[in-house]
């Protein structure tokens, strides 16, 4: 119910409040967390804005004071923030430095928390399980912050973690959100499909981050967007590339490597093909997979005609593949 729901946001609420202040204010947080994120080169603005934190590395540090100021076990168990085993109340997260994950509207609904050492076999985000509250698929990391710059310039920067959004943010590009992790959803499009038409694409320079835009593409394609990508160097991600440049330079590298889906595609072809016919009709048949993605049918013409033009193929045979494809999803 929606009272009950109110309850769980609260309770979030409290543990951001516990998990900052406890950075802020306490040798081990100031030690630990806090210094973390100084490496990192986030400032003490920038942690205030995103409300960033520690929880120590303790069984139930959390959980305990939480219950000694009257909030009740069902609702911290509920969002995850405790767990409960064998009449035992423990943390669920430990040791690590925090994120909370807002709502459109800046409430509270759930926690990315990151190891210190990324050498421990734990892994290295953990987030808050689903709840009537936090539904993964559903929510972007940084939609609160993001929304107003989006709108205004009429275009959302996507990534994949919570260190990019932050350090963009630092760099002052504010139309940014994380979809966490590499699997974008349908659910997340349509939150930004709300704010704007345009989505670039900014995954990072690695083969996972290459495969989750190729997907990417599809998904924003099918809800009438428009889509650029633009590749990062390999190894290179929005936090680290933001961090050696100048808000001017990394705004020109996105103008300059920004490319329209078709564009990107064919430059993988180029990378990827050498040459071979196959790997070449492979790309091809991709590519016009992609526009039959596209619901609005003169669109879908200009980009035949520009698929056409790049790979050098007529435009009739691209329309023949259009309708077998559109046949067999039929
Ligand atoms: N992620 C996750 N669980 C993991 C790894 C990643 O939920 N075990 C999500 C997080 O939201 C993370 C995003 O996927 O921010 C991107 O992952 P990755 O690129 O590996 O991490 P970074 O964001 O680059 O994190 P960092 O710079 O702190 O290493
Ligand atoms: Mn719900
Ligand atoms: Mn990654
Ligand atoms: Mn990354
Ligand atoms: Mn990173």
């Amino acid at each position: 119910a929606a009272t009950e729901r109110e309850s769980l946001y609260v309770v979030s609420e409290y543990a951001r409040d516990y998990f900052h202040e406890t950075m802020l204010n306490t040798e081990q947080g100031k030690a630990i967390g806090l210094s973390y994120f100084k490496e990192r080169g986030f400032t003490d603005e920038t942690i205030k804005k995103f409300q960033l934190g520690y929880n120590p590395d303790q069984w139930d540090a959390f959980t305990s004071e939480a219950l000694r100021k009257g909030y009740k076990l069902d609702f911290l168990e509920k969002t995850g923030l405790s767990i409960v085993k064998e009449e035992k109340q423990f943390d669920r997260f430990k040791g690590r430095v925090m994120f909370p994950i807002h709502s459109m509207s800046g409430r509270v609904l759930g926690f990315g928390g990151r190891i210190l050492d990324s050498s421990k076999k734990a892994a290295k985000y953990l987030n808050s399980p689903e709840s009537d509250i936090y539904h993964k698929s559903k929510v972007l990391y940084g939609i609160y912050y993001a929304k107003q710059s989006i709108a205004k310039e009429d275009n959302c920067y996507l990534v994949e973690g919570y260190t990019d959004v932050i350090q963009m943010h630092q760099s002052g590009i504010e139309n940014v959100v994380s979809s966490s992790g590499t699997a974008l959803t349908s659910d997340q499009i349509r939150l930004i499909n709300r704010l704007t038409k345009n989505i670039t694409v900014l995954f990072d320079g690695d083969a996972a981050g290459q495969r989750a835009a190729i997907r990417g593409i599809d998904l924003i394609l099918e809800q009438g967007m428009n889509v650029k990508v633009c590749a990062f160097p390999d190894g290179e991600d929005p936090d680290s590339f933001s961090r050696k440049h100048t808000q001017e330079e990394i705004l020109n590298f996105f103008n300059e490597n920004a490319k329209d889906f078709i564009q990107y595609k064919a430059q993988l072809l180029v990378e990827q093909s050498k040459g071979d016919p196959i790997k070449r009709a492979e790309i091809v048949r991709d590519m016009v997979e992609s526009i039959s993605k596209i619901p609005d049918t003169i669109k879908r013409e200009i980009y035949v005609q520009e698929c056409s033009r790049i790979m050098d193929i007529s435009e009739s045979v691209l329309y023949n593949t259009l309708a077998q494809i559109s046949n067999k999803n039929q």
